[in-house]
């Protein structure tokens, strides 16, 4: 793939965010991609995996579909599947070898965890309470669910989740790990959340506001390398609000990242979140749906009272052309239990369930989760003793 089209380097930059989970990198740097073209709005690509009945395929397939479909050049993908040579892969085995090795990754991210990332055009309209809300929705369902706080400018998830917000430094056990950041876990339900913020990479919220721009997505950018998760399956990134210097460093630092957009229902918000809608395109991010929240207030008589409008969230999905996830309707208890630690998700009422509704779109759906139990057939220990009789 020596001369590239426009189209094809840029159905390569797309596909730069499936990762190969068992091999912990791209398809495309891990020689995957066989070619990729348009052709009267087709995109054709041939994927060449490392055995044809790797049970992975279709959690390829569908990254890749979602990807390369959100080109707006695109209206329909074509994949094509082959398998690749002995050579071919010795070749991707040695370079996943000396991906692991080396790590010289931007962030400890693992390649299996499905990474979401919450966003919305301003500030207030409840990005946080969504984050911490699905994210203990998810963790119920016995998922380990990492919560990163990259609102640096408005800092809540902790005090939201109810965790020690004090990073503990792993002890330096070995080289490696010294000065690595440990998140704070709590336990939900069958599951675990681990929590990191980057409020705590500030003294104080003036820090933050006086390192604007790209000294700040540098400090994001270390700060994130720096965090050892470890094993989670989601991840859920409360991102600042906005399209500024810092969320695009954070797109780009995240390729595997699709995007839910979060708007109020009046139309003056989701007029905003159509910007980050944009920002999403252009950085190559998937944008997996929309949340609506603030919606109508229901009286404990049963009349419904859309304080803050109507219809934002449905003409939003419509216009970015997103599936709209849910309508969070206002309810005291959301605000009450994010002041209290106690999310609404894990202690019922309408808004906690609509939570449980969404999350399980999400696992059943939308974006469902990487099991590498069903990679028994791992490719990483089976190719190298199968190399010899070949
Ligand atoms: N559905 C809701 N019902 C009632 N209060 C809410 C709801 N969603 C958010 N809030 C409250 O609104 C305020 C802003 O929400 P927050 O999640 O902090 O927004 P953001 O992160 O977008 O700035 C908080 O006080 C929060 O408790
Ligand atoms: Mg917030």
């Amino acid at each position: 793939m020596s001369e590239q089209s426009a189209d094809e380097s840029e159905v390569l930059t797309i596909l730069r965010g499936v990762m190969d989970p068992e091999l912990g990198d791209n398809i495309v740097d891990l020689g995957m991609v066989r070619s990729a073209y348009i052709e009267d709005g087709t995109a054709h690509v041939t994927i060449a995996l490392t055995t044809a009945g790797c049970p992975l395929r279709a959690t390829i397939k569908r990254d890749c579909e979602t990807r390369v479909s959100s080109l707006p050049e695109v209206s329909q993908v074509q994949l094509h599947w082959d398998e690749l040579t002995a050579d071919e892969r010795t070749r991707v085995m040695e370079r996943a070898r000396a991906n692991a090795r080396e790590t010289a990754a931007p962030t400890q991210i693992p390649a299996r965890a499905r990474v979401i990332s919450v966003a919305s055009g301003k500030g207030g309209v409840g990005k946080s309470s969504v984050t911490v809300n699905l994210a203990t929705a998810l963790a119920s369902k016995g998922f380990t669910v990492g919560v990163l706080d990259a609102d640096i400018w408005g800092f809540s998830i902790p005090r939201m989740l109810g965790v020690d917000s004090r990073l503990s430094a792993r002890p330096a056990g070995s080289d490696e790990d010294r000065g690595k950041i440990v998140p704070d876990e709590k336990k939900e339900g069958a599951g675990l959340l681990k929590v990191v913020s980057t409020g705590l990479m500030v003294e104080t919220e003036e820090t933050a506001l006086m390192w604007r721009g790209l000294m700040l997505a540098k400090a994001v950018e270390q700060f994130l390398h720096d965090v050892d998760w470890g094993e989670v399956d989601y991840l859920l990134i409360d991102m600042p609000p906005g399209t500024g210097d810092v969320q695009m460093a954070l797109a780009r630092l995240l390729p595997q990242a699709e995007m839910l957009v979060v708007t109020t229902p009046a139309v003056s918000a989701q007029k905003v979140a159509v910007r980050v809608a944009d920002m999403a395109r252009r950085s190559h991010m998937p944008i997996l749906g929309v949340i609506e929240n603030m919606s109508a207030f229901t009286t404990p008589d049963g009349a419904s009272w859309p304080l803050f409008g109507e219809g934002g969230g449905e003409r939003l999905a419509e216009e970015i052309g997103a599936p709209l996830l849910g309508s969070i309707p206002l309810e005291p208890a959301v605000s009450t239990g994010g002041d209290t630690g106690q999310p609404v998700a894990s202690s019922g009422g309408r808004a906690g369930e609509i939570f449980h509704e969404v999350a399980d779109r999400i696992v059943n759906e939308i974006l469902p989760p990487i099991n590498m139990a069903d990679c028994s057939a791992s490719s990483m220990t089976e190719v190298p003793v199968a190399l010899p009789s070949e």
